[in-house]
């Protein structure tokens, strides 16, 4: 297969090499485009456009195929835990046991946050969504600890840091948010454990760990981990090439992925399926129309993808995991009832078959989270929090790439033609 495309244009022909990934997959290289041809290409949200090579994940939308380092996802959600999988994600191998324990001990040490910012909290009006918190919250951080110089060692306790303090910064806004005593990380608990302590445990009641819980959790940050260039990583990338600082380029990662059709999707998801169990007393027809007719903005949430053009692999454990968690805690959601009969009506649709449109990691991941008792506004929160590892890793890469650059896009103007300054006392 020939490794380069001749591009013919205004009379000259033009050779760009096609490059080849470990994967098959190829892609036509223009670093050299503009200077050699005059031409940019244009490509709205970058369907078509690759920005990076990766080691990290390997997505492949056709076959639902998603892995991180190599190892299928659906293997490291049966036999791993998300630390173990942080530890694969950042540092390209599974860890030995020894390294494990290193790593637990080390985000056992960095949980604690300074007691000066739980005065921050405070200052956010209740109603805050916990998005915009932990965005200001995780960006604050550098305040705290700011790195004194960028050295192999700095960088990763920054790194451990950050994925310890996230966890203790979301658990402390969802307790002061009901003005309820913060609860402070414990070094004998794991980290998922540790987590669902500091949001649940309190004096009055206090919180029994649920191993199922734990299991669920760890399945749950294991899936969200890593999704190679999605829109907030691609985020992490881009702020991360002006050589800021890693709470500032993670603050910004957060930040994109609370939108609705992104990260946030997994709260839009309940609220949909709330509103079809309320108003449409769980008659899933009238919005599988509704996402049909094109004069109407409504979407099925948690449908469609940009990559995956059949089943997210991610949505078929989440929706296991759902059944899995329910039964053992002997709860029975009438949500999970309404989301499986949408899946089959949408499924068995002309639209969504033509469409190629298939739940993706958001239509189930909420009903898990609604099981362990987590607050729908806290959905995208726990999103964020399990795709740490994977902004960490993609920030490392790039940063450590010698051919990475300030990411700079161009563009096509088709504003208008030069005019000159007009004072103000002439215009009408
Ligand atoms: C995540 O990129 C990642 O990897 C993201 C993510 C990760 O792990 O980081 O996987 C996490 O963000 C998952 C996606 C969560 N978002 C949602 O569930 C929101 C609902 N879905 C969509 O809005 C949509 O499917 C997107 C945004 C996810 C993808 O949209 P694209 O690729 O930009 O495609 P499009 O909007 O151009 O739609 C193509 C066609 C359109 O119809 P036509 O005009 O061609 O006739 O499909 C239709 C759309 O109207 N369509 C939908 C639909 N999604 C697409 N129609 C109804 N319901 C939907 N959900």
């Amino acid at each position: 297969m020939s490794d380069h495309v001749k591009l013919i244009y205004d009379g000259k022909t033009y050779e760009l090499p096609v490059i080849t990934g470990s994967e098959g997959e190829k892609g036509i290289d223009i670093s050299a485009l503009r200077q050699t041809t005059g031409l940019i290409t244009l490509d709205p949200g970058f369907a078509n456009t690759g920005s990076c090579v990766s080691t990290i994940t390997f997505m492949n939308g056709e076959k639902g195929i998603l892995r991180y380092r190599g190892i299928p996802v659906e293997q490291l959600a049966e036999y791993s835990i998300f630390t173990e999988t942080t530890y694969l994600l950042i540092n390209g191998v599974l860890p030995t046991r020894k390294q494990l324990n290193q790593f637990s001990i080390l985000l056992n040490d960095n949980s604690l946050i300074h007691e000066d910012m739980q005065s921050f909290f405070q200052s956010f009006p209740r109603a805050s969504h916990p998005m915009g918190i932990l965005s200001s919250m995780v960006t604050a951080l550098r305040s705290f600890y700011p790195e004194i110089k960028i050295t192999e060692e700095e960088i990763n306790l920054m790194v451990t840091r950050l994925l310890s303090k996230i966890r203790t910064l979301a658990a402390m806004s969802y307790k002061i948010s009901r003005g309820h005593k913060v609860v402070y990380p414990r070094p004998d608990l794991s980290y998922c454990a540790n987590f669902l302590n500091m949001m649940f445990d309190n004096p009055v009641k206090p919180y029994q760990i649920d191993e199922d819980q734990v299991r669920a959790l760890n399945i749950f940050w294991i899936l969200h981990a890593d999704h190679e260039q999605n829109c907030s990583t691609s985020t992490v990338r881009m702020v991360g090439s002006g050589r800021v600082n890693l709470y500032a380029a993670i603050s910004a990662g957060i930040a994109a992925l609370w939108g609705p059709l992104h990260g946030g999707a997994n709260q839009a998801v309940i609220e949909m399926l709330t509103k079809i169990k309320e108003e449409d007393s769980g008659n899933v027809a009238k919005s599988v129309e509704r996402a049909k007719d094109k004069n109407d903005p409504f979407r099925l949430m948690g449908f469609g993808h940009r990559v995956y053009k059949t089943y997210d692999p991610r949505a078929k454990i989440m929706k296991k995991t759902c059944d899995g968690v329910l039964e053992k805690l002997k709860i029975s959601d009438p949500l999970l009832d309404i989301a499986k009969e949408l899946e089959e009506v949408a499924l068995k649709d002309n639209y969504f078959i033509d469409h190629n449109l298939y739940p993706n990691i958001d239509f189930y991941s909420g009903i898990v989270l609604r099981a362990l008792g987590i607050p729908t506004n806290m959905f995208t929160v726990m999103f964020a929090i399990g795709r740490l590892p994977g902004w960490i890793a993609q920030w490392k890469e790039s940063v450590d790439d010698p051919n990475w650059r300030l990411s700079r896009p161009r563009q096509i103007y088709a504003g208008p033609a030069p005019i000159d300054y007009v004072p103000i006392e002439d215009r009408i």
